[in-house]
């Protein structure tokens, strides 16, 4: 008889859980996801990846500490739909960067991202003790800049001209959320979705 496998668990939203990235399973997917010319858009991801720049990529997380990467699985049923990190984790000045991608594109809109956010901020901010997470999108990006919005970030800055996008130069958003202007909405969220 199969072996029922026990669901691996890091963190526990309302529709999304996290958990560590799986290179058995999760290299096909990310291999798409980051081939995909309507996903790519959004990333700074320019060149074909293969299996194998992917393999590499999964090799060389092992044992980092500026660096948390977790794949986002739907509750409902357990599907991988993307990944999302908390990246140049600086332990002096207490700040990381955040990143997000949801690969499969009927996701998208449907508070998934928030969802993972929010309980990404929280480990961010009340375990890894952080003080100022960043996170930085295309100025066409208006999705990606308002559910960090939603989830506290406000826009800092802006770099102008700073990306070259399919044909012309587009700005660079930047945005941050400090953990005491989250706290008020983590409370509230928490509440909403029953969360511990
Ligand atoms: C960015 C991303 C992680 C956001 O996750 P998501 O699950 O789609 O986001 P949510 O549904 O939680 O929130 C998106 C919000 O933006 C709104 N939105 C969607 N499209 C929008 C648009 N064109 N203009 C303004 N708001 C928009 C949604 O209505 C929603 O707000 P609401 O809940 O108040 O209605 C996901 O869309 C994604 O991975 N996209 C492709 C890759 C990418 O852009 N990565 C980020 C690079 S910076």
């Amino acid at each position: 008889m199969k072996e029922k496998k026990e669901k691996i668990i890091f963190l526990e939203g309302n529709k999304v859980i996290l958990r560590p990235i799986r290179k058995e399973t999760d290299l096909e997917l990310f291999t798409r996801f980051f081939n995909d010319p309507e996903v790519r858009f959004y990333l700074s991801s320019v060149f074909p990846k293969t299996i194998r720049d992917e393999e590499n990529w999964f090799d060389n997380q092992v044992g980092k500490n500026d660096n948390v990467i977790l794949s986002i699985e739907t509750r409902e049923d357990s599907r991988l739909v993307g990944l999302m990190g908390l990246h140049r984790i600086n332990w002096i000045s207490k700040t990381a960067f955040t990143g997000a991608c949801l690969g499969e594109k009927e996701y998208w809109g449907k508070g998934y991202g928030t969802d993972a956010k929010m309980i990404l901020l929280n480990y961010a901010f009340n375990t890894l003790n952080l003080r100022k997470i960043c996170s930085t999108a295309y100025d066409f990006n208006k999705r990606s800049q308002k559910y960090n919005q939603k989830c506290g970030y406000q826009i800092e800055g802006l770099r102008k001209k700073q990306f070259f996008v399919r044909g012309s130069y587009c700005d660079e958003v930047l945005l941050a959320v400090y953990k005491k202007d989250w706290l008020p909405l983590w409370k509230k969220y928490q509440k909403e979705n029953n969360l511990k």
